[in-house]
């Protein structure tokens, strides 16, 4: 793992220049290099948030994020549920309001579909536990009856509103370092394997 290594590149200088072979090989090289470095970006976006501080709760968005998969590793949930808890506000900063929708997205490819939905749909969930606030916690209730709606719930419920104890000690970034790069990188591969070309964006 580390920063892509340069590789001889095509003579074409646009699209329309490109030939069969020049486009064979920029996607071989292209899926070698996203399976090699696959959960780098996203952990370098997490790290990153290191020094960010505390927004007058007791941790950091960064120590909650870790509070939140250390109790998961704890709790015996699967390695995708952990890196799910971890990564599942690593978008807060960028996009504070519809942070569970970019969180699901870098995490789409990767997952099952029960954890991307929980990630994708957290921020209307976890109202429910805003006790004595003006926000509606009856917001999730338009969701009564989805596939997964409560297991959304118990994610907020022992994964994220209860993340945010200053005392609690949890796990270096490191633990989870390893299990981010095995969930990208199986993800990635078996996409690859089942799109000979990836699909149009949506
Ligand atoms: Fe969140
Ligand atoms: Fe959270």
């Amino acid at each position: 793992m580390g920063v892509v290594q340069a590789s001889a590149a095509v003579a074409a200088t646009s699209f329309r220049t490109a030939t069969e072979q020049d486009w064979e090989y920029v996607t071989r090289l292209g899926r070698e290099v996203i399976e090699r470095e696959a959960g780098r970006a996203v952990m370098d976006l997490l790290r990153s948030q290191k020094d960010v501080p505390a927004h007058g709760w007791q941790v950091s968005n960064y120590q909650h994020s870790l509070q939140a998969a250390t109790r998961a590793l704890h709790n015996g949930e699967t390695e995708e549920y952990i890196v799910c808890c971890l990564l599942h506000d690593v978008t807060q900063d960028l996009n504070p309001y519809n942070h569970d929708k970019s969180a699901g997205d870098l995490l789409r490819y990767h997952v099952s579909d029960e954890n991307h939905w929980i990630v994708a749909n957290h921020q209307i969930f976890q109202l429910s536990f805003r006790d004595h606030s003006k926000f509606d916690k009856t917001a999730c209730e338009r969701f009564r009856g989805h596939p997964y709606f409560e297991a959304a719930l118990r994610f907020c419920e022992f994964y994220d509103m209860n993340c945010f104890d200053g005392a609690y000690e949890h796990l270096p970034i490191e633990t989870f370092e390893p299990m981010v790069h095995r969930v990208y990188e199986k993800g990635v591969r078996e996409f690859h394997a089942k799109h000979p070309y990836p699909p149009a964006p949506r």
